[in-house]
C-alpha cells in the first residue's frame, strides 16, 4: 500500500551527497520529530507483523527506535543487536562486507532461548548486508527468524530480494 503510506513518505527527508557524493540519503529524523508520523509508522509496521513474536531484535542505531515501540504493543521483549565492542557479557558475532572492509555485529550469547520467535527490525534495508548478518547471528543463537520489518526499502540495491532468499518475509512501508 505505497499510496496509503504517502503520509509517511512525505515526512522522510532526502539529503543529497551524504555521506558521500552521489548518495541520496533517506533521513528519518524528520519522520521521528513528527508525532503523527511516528505513530503512523509504528501502527503500520504492527499491521504487517506475521505470526507469534517473543522478541523484537533491533539493529543499532536506528533499529533501536522502532524495536521497543513494536515490542511494547506485541507484549514481546527487545533484543539489542549491537556494533562490535559494546556488549558487556559473552557475545557471538557475525561479520558483513562494507564497500571497503568489513563490519561486525554482536548479541549476547544467551540473549534468546532456543526456538524463540524473533522479529528483526531496522529503519532501512539497502544492500541487505547488515540485515542478512543479523539473521545469521540470530539463527546461530538458535532463534526462529521468519520476518524482517523495515520502514524503508531501497529495492534497487537488492537487499530485500537477498533476504527473501534466506527464507525471510520482508516487509516495508516505503520504497
Ligand atoms: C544503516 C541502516 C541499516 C543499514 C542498511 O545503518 O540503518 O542498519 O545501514 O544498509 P545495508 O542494507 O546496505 O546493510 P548504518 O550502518 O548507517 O548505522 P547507524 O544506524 O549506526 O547510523
Ligand atoms: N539512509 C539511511 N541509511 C542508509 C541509507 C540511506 O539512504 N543507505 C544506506 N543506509
Amino acid at each position: 500500500t505505497i499510496a496509503a503510506n504517502e503520509d509517511i513518505r512525505r515526512r522522510i527527508r532526502t539529503i543529497p551527497d551524504f555521506p558521500k557524493p552521489g548518495i541520496q540519503f533517506r533521513d528519518i529524523t524528520t519522520l521521528l520529530l513528527d508525532g503523527e508520523g511516528l505513530s503512523l509508522t509504528v501502527e503500520r509496521m504492527l499491521e504487517q507483523v506475521e505470526g507469534p513474536v517473543d522478541l523484537v531484535a533491533g539493529i543499532e542505531a536506528r533499529g533501536f527506535v522502532f524495536a521497543p515501540a513494536l515490542a511494547l504493543a506485541l507484549g514481546a521483549g527487545v533484543l539489542l543487536i549491537r556494533k562490535d565492542g559494546k556488549l558487556p557479557g559473552a557475545t557471538i558475532a557475525e561479520d558483513y562486507a562494507l564497500e571497503y572492509g568489513t563490519d561486525r555485529i554482536t548479541i549476547h550469547a544467551d540473549a534468546c532461548a532456543p526456538g524463540a520467535n524473533v522479529l528483526l527490525v531496522d529503519d532501512l534495508i539497502a544492500t541487505g548486508g547488515t540485515a542478512r548478518a543479523a539473521v545469521r547471528l540470530l539463527r546461530k543463537a538458535g532463534a526462529t527468524v521468519r520476518q524482517a520489518a523495515f520502514v524503508i526499502d531501497l529495492p534497487d540495491l537488492g537487499g530485500a530480494a537477498a533476504l527473501r532468499q534466506d527464507n525471510i518475509s520482508v516487509t516495508s512501508l516505503v520504497a
